[in-house]
């Protein structure tokens, strides 16, 4: 960790990201940036202080309103092995957790093919993350 990867051509509707992982038992937050050079279009950042996945995204070296609402309670807990699908739709971003849908997020820099990097940082420990 940090873990950082190129996503060759960037995102388009249909092209999905794939995480799975293993929240340490004494995790206090880590977070997934879906990245346009300094922008970070996506920001998904589970904090297990708070019990929520904060999202948001940064432009303009700006961080924007946070979406906090989880329909079905917060999927991730310490200790807690998990899978986090990220698929990029042209008006959102669909997350599912474990297999079940989270939530969507309105794109909000919509230069989706700008999107190429992809930021794992903090309290997780990854074991394979699929582009696709
Ligand atoms: C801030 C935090 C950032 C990011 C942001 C999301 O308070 O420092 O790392 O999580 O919230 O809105």
């Amino acid at each position: 960790m940090p873990y950082r990867n190129q996503i060759f051509g960037g995102l388009f509707p249909s092209r999905s990201i794939t995480l799975s992982g293993m929240v340490p038992p004494n995790a206090t937050r880590f977070h997934i940036n879906l990245k346009a050079g300094n922008t970070t279009a996506l920001h998904i950042n589970p904090r297990f202080n708070e019990n929520v996945i904060v999202r948001n995204s940064k432009l303009n070296n700006c961080w924007g309103s946070e979406d906090r609402h989880l329909p079905i309670g917060m999927p991730l807990s310490r200790g807690q092995a998990f899978s986090i699908w990220i698929l990029c739709e042209t008006q959102c971003f669909k997350v599912a957790v474990n297999g079940q849908h989270l939530f969507d997020y309105n794109h909000r820099f919509p230069n989706l093919r700008q999107i190429d990097q992809l930021e794992v940082e903090g309290d997780v420990t990854l074991s394979g993350v699929q582009i696709s």
